[in-house]
């Protein structure tokens, strides 16, 4: 199934929950919140007492991106503040195996991101833990970057390997996805897409969303 997830790193955060409803009335499926720690990615966004007051503005899913160096550490901040999904870099310190175990048993869904520099067969060992795969198409950081294309036949491949061992993940996309790169995203086998500029510097987000979700759709 197509999810759009516009990325509220390009939110107007002084509005917070007028933006969230309107995410919800333009036909958001889910809320994209990056946790940047201005270690692991040279940005600093905001941690779990932040997304604890978001909680209370909107029932959206809400699919946290951590790229942070310790995740592990975090992950019981994050779920009591109210996430669903909580993404994290296999590229960081925590041990992979015991940090989607702990998300999952938290009651989150357990999703792993590669960077661009990662080959995205380092996540083929955790398929089976994961409710979703994160394949990076900008370096991780700054919204409003360009699409990397070159990224797609990671996609491909990951969706190739879920296809053959008989896995029903997600496979999602960030980072300068918009209405001209959405196509190849979902053509590669992406149904989770996230949109940061793409949606909120449009002047009709509401059309944003259905135009990214039909171009997808042509797909699955
Ligand atoms: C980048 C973030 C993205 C970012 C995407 O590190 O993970 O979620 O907000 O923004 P756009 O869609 O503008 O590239
Ligand atoms: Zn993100």
């Amino acid at each position: 199934m197509i999810k759009i997830s516009p990325s509220i790193l390009s939110c107007d955060y002084s509005r917070m929950g007028e933006e969230f409803e309107n995410m919800k009335k333009c036909g958001a499926d889910w809320l994209h919140i990056d946790v940047m720690d201005g270690h692991f990615v040279p940005n600093i966004t905001l941690g779990a007492p932040i997304v604890k007051c978001m909680r209370k503005c909107s029932d959206l899913i809400f699919d946290v991106h951590l790229m942070i160096s310790d995740p592990k550490k975090y992950i019981p901040d994050f779920v009591k503040a109210g996430a669903d999904v909580i993404t994290f870099h296999i590229e960081s310190d925590s041990p992979v195996d015991e940090t989607l175990d702990l998300i999952k048993e938290s009651g989150c869904v357990p999703a792993l991101s590669v960077k661009p520099g990662t080959p995205v067969e380092e996540v083929f060992p955790y398929l089976d833990k994961v409710g979703m795969v994160l394949v990076m198409t900008v370096e991780p950081g700054f919204g409003g970057q360009s699409f990397m294309a070159d990224m797609m036949p990671k996609v491909e491949k990951l969706r190739a390997e879920i296809t053959k061992r008989g896995l029903d993940i997600d496979i999602q996309v960030d980072g300068g996805v918009s209405l001209k790169t959405v196509e190849q995203c979902a053509k590669a086998g992406a149904n989770v897409l996230v949109a940061g500029s793409a949606v909120f510097g449009a002047d009709d987000p509401k059309e944003a969303i259905s135009g990214l979700r039909a171009l997808a759709a042509k797909y699955f």
